[in-house]
This record gives structure tokens, C-alpha cells and sequence, in this order.
């Protein structure tokens, strides 16, 4: 216990000498640093201007209180005088002839006083929030902010962040904590995703059962969508919903920190939750509609009859009193067509209307719904799909599915939110899929986030201009807390606020890394439970002249030590300090970790076969990613939780692996993934053979593989034991399942198996 007590002091005091003064995140458009410091004081008054509207005196307020929480000094806010405007004091001031746009401001900040400028009071609350990160992370004395002059305005006007409350649902306390980090690192939109097939999470007084019975589900999926076969279920029930006062309280809380909350009310599809409270809303009005209980997407949609438009017209209008913004996100994403093309009604209306095709009726949908919108002075966002049988008219487009939709539809001439899932979906693994809790799968590191540039090169500059900005996405399935919820969201919803912000041009991680790094501990003192992957360690190999492999070890943490251990063991600080690249002669885990929260599990594989070449002697289809290196890439594939190490097959495998010469092979192994749900069944039967000249081949093994289908996912090794044989040629044979049997959801069609690497020893 001691000991533990003075390693956490020894790492906090390095931490505290190498803080740099100016982590700003996002970082200003315009910044010099200065030499010396404003110091605050218990006489240092806030001053606004005589005719300073209420709403730059609530920007004072709030900024006020942010210091007492953080800095324990409680600051006056007093109208200015010539006097006092002389004096160590913050003076908040409206210009209206500052030319930077409704979100700019300028701060100087000298030993002498602060002044901010900002021509809105929402260029003054950014001023503000800029002066918070000036000061010191906690409570400290004496209480300084470095001086410096900031010029600053953002690059996109649309800064947003989504939230799923349906999947799961969050508390208000937390949606306010949510939009409070947001407006701290000058996000202005919350994108509110309040009804799905899992729950509807919006008081609508003309329609009760809405929330007394789509507000429920009967329990939840128990872990990864296709983990269990069958799968399996919690059996405790999940429920919650916002009453409109609630709904008025955030609103206005949000309001007073210049966020907008985007509502977003979900059609055609992700219904169900509707469905099941109004059955008559679907195109099967006597089903028995169950809100969901698992994630995915459902065939049950809204059928476009009267009644429906009426019910969703009846719903937006209280929305639209609700949420006093622009936009009225009406969804439109994966809605399949199923329910459309077996309703006699549907395919009714899609001839009097002359719809060639399901999409075109989507497009009719969402059209009728924004003509009503638009009729209230509002606005529709939706999801690319709504591009597919033509956009409506007036349509902001957030394009998710990659960057496609938006650029379709910026050159339509229509604005676009980007959201691309390779880099905005913060819902996705940040770290090793096998060591961070589960997710629903991807991978999107940090620096990927910041790397991303959200205007395509690929349009023109007029068409640019619809860009209006990035958005990050959190699809809560997987995050049943709010502590998950911010363990995925922070810090990457940092690198997007700041790439939304800082002006077009190349960007430095590592100095968004060291910024981030000493940002963090103000993000403790909230706290946030953020991710510590920014101190993961990297591990990179490179072989040395005796044909071993070095492992060096590197971290953006530069003030920390590294520990290491190579036997399976968790390492501490206890273990073996690293001090140079390790060498390896073996297969091998390497388990690091640092005092400041940063580790590493991976396994180097060492073998003969690796980055050898190899052949198929069958055809592999078009849809296999096996034709790649990854068979003898040296990465194996240790967890079912990620894809991206493994190779598909999607009929037999017959490849063939060349050493290059003859040499001794005493162990041939490979592993397969069996995840049943998802039509990954191992093969029916493995062969491995070797041979020297490829022509005469000795097989080892040639046996059926047989497991239980039920179960969770796993991963099954196949193994070859060859004691003292020599060969050139390694010849393996695996053979397909053939298809679904007749009890699985997919029954009748084909399977495909998975292996990672052909390990030769
Ligand atoms: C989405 O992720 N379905 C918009």
C-alpha cells in the first residue's frame, strides 16, 4: 500500500513539471503565447458592459460558477466602469463589429487584465470556455492564466455529437453532463437519437402508449450480437423515457451553453417500439409487435397510410414545440423494404402514385414528412438512405455510410453533415478488440479520429461550401452506463471537436496528443471516465542480423516508464523495466504497462512460414479477402470480437505455402473461428501434407473436425505434428460446411469459414 501511494505521488509530481501552458483543445485559429501571467484574486471582478443583454450576463454567470467549481474562487460579475475596465479585472465585452462570425472571439490576456470580444454572446461563451482551459486544472494557488492573444473562429459551423438513448437509456443528469463537455470543447449540436426499435424515449401527451408501453423492452441481448447460438437474453426489463419537462429543462440548459439539440424521431424503419405501442401504424396492424429486445434491424417499419402521417405529423409537432432549433432529424436509415413490397396497400399506392420501386415510396415517405416540416419553419436531417429513390427537396443529408451520400449530395447542392463510420463512429474499439470491453466491433483509434478530413477532396469549391460539418456517432448497444458511454466517447469526441474547429491544413497529432495528455486531468476533476489508450504502448518489430526479431516499445507518454513481462504474467511496476528493444527467438506475449493507465498485450508469432508467399488451387470468389498476406502476416487473429485478422473462405481452401527451401518442419497449425450465428462454421475437415519438391505430398493429418453448434463463438485450432520431417511445400486443405442446417435463422444458406495464419514450427 505504500508503495503504491509513492509511485502515484512520484508520477503525479512529473506530470505536473512537464504541463505545458497552453492546452487549448480545440486549439485557436490564431494564437501568440506571451511572457507572464494574469493572476485572479479575490478582488478580480468580471465585467460586462452597461447594456450587456441577458444572455452575455448568463455567459458571465455561467463562467463564474465554473470557476468556483473548479478553481474555488468565487468572481463578482459587476457592470463595467472606465475605472474598473482599468483594473486587474476580466472584462466581457460585445463588439458588433468584430468581423468573425457569430461564433469568433478575440482574448488578450496580460499580466495587467483579460479581455474578451465577441460580436454574440455564443463568441463570448466560447471566450469563456477558452479562459477555462487557461486556468488551472483543480484548485491551486496562486490562480493564474498564461498570458496570450487569441484570435479565433471555427472552420465548420455544424460540431455535433450524437447520443442512442434508446438502446440504453441515460439520465438527465447525464445528457446535461454530456452537453456541458460538449460546449467546453465548443461543440454547438447535440444530435438527441430518441426513439428506436428498442425503446421510445420522448413524452408524446396525444399518444400515452408511446411511452407507458414503447418505452420497455422485456430484457437485453446478453453480450456480442452473434457471441451465443442460440443467443441469449438478460430476462430483466429496461425502460426510461424524458417527460416534456424534462425535455423543456435540457433544452434550456443546453440553450444557455449556445448547444442545439437536434431531436431525432426515427421512420420509416427502427420502429418497433412505435409499432408496439400502435400496432395500426405498421402494415400488419393485428401482429403482435414486441419492442425489441436485441440490436439489428428489423423488418417491422411504419406503413405509409394516413394514419401513419397523421400519427408522426400529431408527434413532430410536439417535437417541434419541444425543440426550439432549425433541424428535425426524421432518421431514414436502414429501412428494409420487406414489409412495403408484402402489403397489398403499398404496392396500392406506389401505382397511384407512380413509384417505380420501394425507394421511390421511401422517398415519398420522407418528402410528405418534410413538406409538414417545413410547413412549421423547420428543417429535415436525414440519414444518406434518404438520397436513394431521390432527396427531398430541402434535405440536409448526414452521410454515415461512408462519404458517398455526402458528396452525392453535396453536388446536388444539398448541405451534408459528415459521419463516416470508418472515422466518426465512436461506438467502434479504440484499442486491442480482445483487451477493451466489448463493442459492437471496428476499430477506430484516436489518431484516426484527428487524421480525419470531413470535406472530400473530391468536390469542387462550391460544392464544399455544403459541408457544414462532423459529426460523432454513439450507438449505445453495447454501453448498458453513462460511464461506458464516456469511456467510448472521451477522448475522441476531443480529436473531432477539434478538427471541426481548427482551420483546413495539416495536422500534428503529437501535439494534440501532448495537449490532450495535460487536458485530461481537468477532464478528472469533472470526471470523465475517459479511455486511456492515448497511453497505450505501440510495439514495432524489426529482425536483426542473427534473423531474431526486436521488439521496441514506444508510447506518446514520453515522462513514463514501461514494465513489461514476456511469460503470460501482468506486468507492474514490479516487473521487468524496459530500458531497450527486446529480443525475441521464440513465439512470444509481450504484457506492458505504464504508471499513467497505458498497456499492451500482443503476441509476436515467430515461424517459418512467415511473410512466406502462397497460392490457392481454388477460386476464391470475389467477396474473399484472403487473397491479401494475411495467412503468413505473423498476426494472429486472438479474438472473435474482430474480424480484421482473419481471412474468409467462402467455398473450399486448397492453398499451398512455399519456404523457399527445404527445411525442417516439426509443426503445422492453424486455428478457425466458429461464430454460428454469423454463418462462420469451422470446416467440416482439415489435410495438412507437406512435400520437398510440391509434386509428392505426405499428409499428417486428414480429419474431420466436428463441434457443437451451440455455445458461444469460439476459436479451434487444428494442429499437425510432423516430429523431424524437412520440406519446402506446406499443403493445406479445408472443406466447407455446406450450408445453414435446417434449425438456424439463416437455414439453407451458405456458410463460410475463417483462419487467421498457417504457423509453421
Ligand atoms: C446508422 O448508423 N444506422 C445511422
Amino acid at each position: 500500500m505504500k508503495y503504491l501511494l509513492f509511485c502515484l505521488l512520484v508520477s503525479f509530481s512529473t506530470f505536473a513539471q512537464t504541463t505545458n501552458q497552453y492546452n487549448l483543445i480545440p486549439f485557436p485559429a490564431r494564437f501568440v503565447g506571451q511572457d507572464g501571467q494574469f493572476t485572479l484574486s479575490a478582488s478580480t471582478r468580471v465585467l460586462v458592459s452597461p447594456g450587456t443583454d441577458a444572455a452575455a450576463r448568463s455567459v458571465a454567470q455561467i463562467f463564474v460558477s465554473q470557476v468556483k467549481t473548479t478553481n474555488g474562487l468565487a468572481l463578482p460579475v459587476v457592470t463595467t466602469s472606465p475605472a474598473l475596465a482599468k483594473g486587474a479585472n476580466i472584462t466581457l465585452s460585445i463588439n458588433k463589429k468584430l468581423a468573425l462570425g457569430d461564433e469568433g472571439y478575440k482574448l488578450t490576456v496580460t499580466p495587467a487584465r483579460v479581455i474578451a470580444e465577441a460580436a454574440t454572446p455564443k463568441g463570448l461563451f466560447y471566450a469563456t470556455q477558452t479562459m477555462r482551459q487557461l486556468l488551472p486544472v483543480a484548485q491551486s494557488t496562486p490562480v493564474t492564466m498564461p498570458a496570450c492573444a487569441i484570435t479565433d473562429k471555427p472552420r465548420y459551423g455544424y460540431r455535433g455529437l450524437n447520443l442512442d438513448v434508446s438502446r440504453h437509456f441515460m439520465p438527465v443528469a447525464f445528457v446535461k453532463k454530456y452537453i456541458d463537455l460538449m460546449a467546453m470543447h465548443k461543440q454547438n449540436t447535440f444530435h438527441w437519437h430518441l426513439t428506436d426499435d428498442q425503446g421510445w424515449r420522448i413524452e408524446i401527451k396525444k399518444y400515452p402508449r408511446l411511452t407507458q408501453i414503447g418505452s420497455k423492452r422485456a430484457e437485453t441481448l446478453i453480450g456480442q450480437y452473434s457471441q451465443n447460438y442460440p443467443q441469449q437474453f438478460d430476462g430483466k426489463p429496461h425502460g426510461g423515457f424524458y417527460t416534456q419537462d424534462e425535455i423543456r429543462d435540457v433544452v434550456r440548459y443546453a440553450q444557455s451553453r449556445f448547444v442545439t439539440i437536434v431531436p431525432e424521431i426515427e421512420m420509416p424503419g427502427h420502429a418497433l417500439a412505435a409499432l408496439t405501442a400502435y400496432p395500426e401504424l405498421g402494415c400488419e396492424p393485428t401482429k403482435a409487435y414486441q419492442v425489441a429486445t436485441k440490436w439489428g434491424v428489423f423488418d417491422d417499419v411504419f406503413c405509409p397510410s394516413d394514419k401513419t402521417f397523421g400519427f408522426l405529423q400529431d408527434v413532430l409537432a410536439e417535437v417541434m414545440t419541444l425543440f426550439p432549433g432549425k433541424y428535425i432529424h426524421i432518421g431514414g436509415d436502414e429501412c428494409p423494404k420487406t414489409a412495403w413490397k408484402n402489403s397489398a396497400f403499398c404496392q396500392d399506392l406506389m401505382k397511384k402514385n407512380k413509384l417505380k420501386d420501394e425507394h421511390e415510396l421511401q422517398s415519398y415517405f420522407i418528402r410528405r414528412i418534410e413538406k409538414f416540416v417545413n410547413s412549421k419553419g423547420r428543417a429535415i436531417i436525414g440519414w444518406d438512405e434518404i438520397l436513394e429513390g431521390g432527396l427531398a427537396p430541402n434535405a440536409t443529408v448526414m452521410s454515415w455510410r461512408g462519404t458517398a451520400g455526402g458528396i452525392a449530395a453535396a453536388k446536388q447542392k444539398h448541405p451534408v453533415i459528415m459521419t463516416p463510420g470508418a472515422t466518426c463512429y465512436l461506438d467502434h474499439y479504440q484499442g486491442n478488440p480482445a483487451t477493451e470491453p466489448l463493442a459492437i466491433g471496428g476499430y477506430l483509434p484516436l489518431d484516426q479520429v484527428y487524421a480525419y478530413e470531413p470535406t472530400p477532396a473530391e468536390l469542387s469549391p462550391a460544392e464544399q461550401n455544403y459541408i457544414l460539418g462532423v459529426q460523432g456517432n454513439v450507438w449505445t448497444e453495447y454501453m448498458p452506463t453513462s460511464d461506458h458511454v464516456e469511456y467510448m466517447v472521451f477522448p475522441r469526441a476531443l480529436a473531432l471537436a477539434e478538427i471541426a474547429w481548427i482551420p483546413k491544413g495539416p495536422r500534428n497529432f503529437e501535439d494534440f496528443a501532448q495537449r490532450l495528455k495535460n487536458h485530461l486531468p481537468r477532464l478528472n476533476t469533472v470526471p470523465v471516465n475517459y479511455a486511456k489508450r492515448l497511453f497505450d504502448i505501440t510495439a514495432t518489430t524489426q529482425p536483426n542480423e542473427q534473423g531474431q526479431i526486436q521488439v521496441r516499445l514506444t508510447k506518446l507518454d514520453s515522462d513514463s516508464q514501461i514494465f513489461y513481462t514476456t511469460n503470460g504474467k501482468e506486468p507492474s511496476e514490479r516487473t521487468t523495466e524496459y530500458i531497450g528493444p527486446i529480443t525475441l527467438t521464440k513465439t512470444t506475449t509481450i504484457r506492458a504497462m505504464t504508471p499513467t493507465g497505458g498497456n499492451l498485450t500482443q503476441t509476436f508469432t515467430l515461424h517459418k512460414g512467415k511473410n512466406k508467399p502462397y497460392t490457392y488451387a481454388t477460386e476464391l470468389g470475389n467477396d474473399s479477402d484472403a487473397k491479401t498476406n494475411k495467412l503468413t502476416d505473423g498476426v494472429r487473429g486472438d479474438t472473435p470480437r474482430s474480424r480484421r485478422e482473419w481471412a474468409n473462405f467462402f467455398g473450399n481452401m486448397d492453398v499451398t505455402l512455399d519456404l523457399g527451401d527445404v527445411t525442417s518442419v516439426t509443426k503445422v497449425s492453424l486455428n478457425f473461428l466458429k461464430v454460428i450465428l454469423d454463418k462462420n462454421f469451422p470446416p467440416t475437415s482439415v489435410s495438412i501434407a507437406i512435400s520437398r519438391d510440391g509434386k509428392d505430398y505426405k499428409e499428417a493429418i486428414d480429419q474431420p473436425i466436428t463441434y457443437e453448434l451451440t455455445g458461444p463463438w469460439d476459436i479451434l485450432p487444428v494442429v499437425a505434428d510432423f516430429k523431424t520431417a524437412r520440406a519446402r511445400y506446406v499443403r493445406i486443405r479445408a472443406k466447407n460446411a455446406g450450408v445453414c442446417p435446417a434449425d438456424h435463422p439463416d437455414a439453407g444458406q451458405k456458410t463460410y469459414f475463417s483462419t487467421d495464419e498457417i504457423v509453421v514450427e
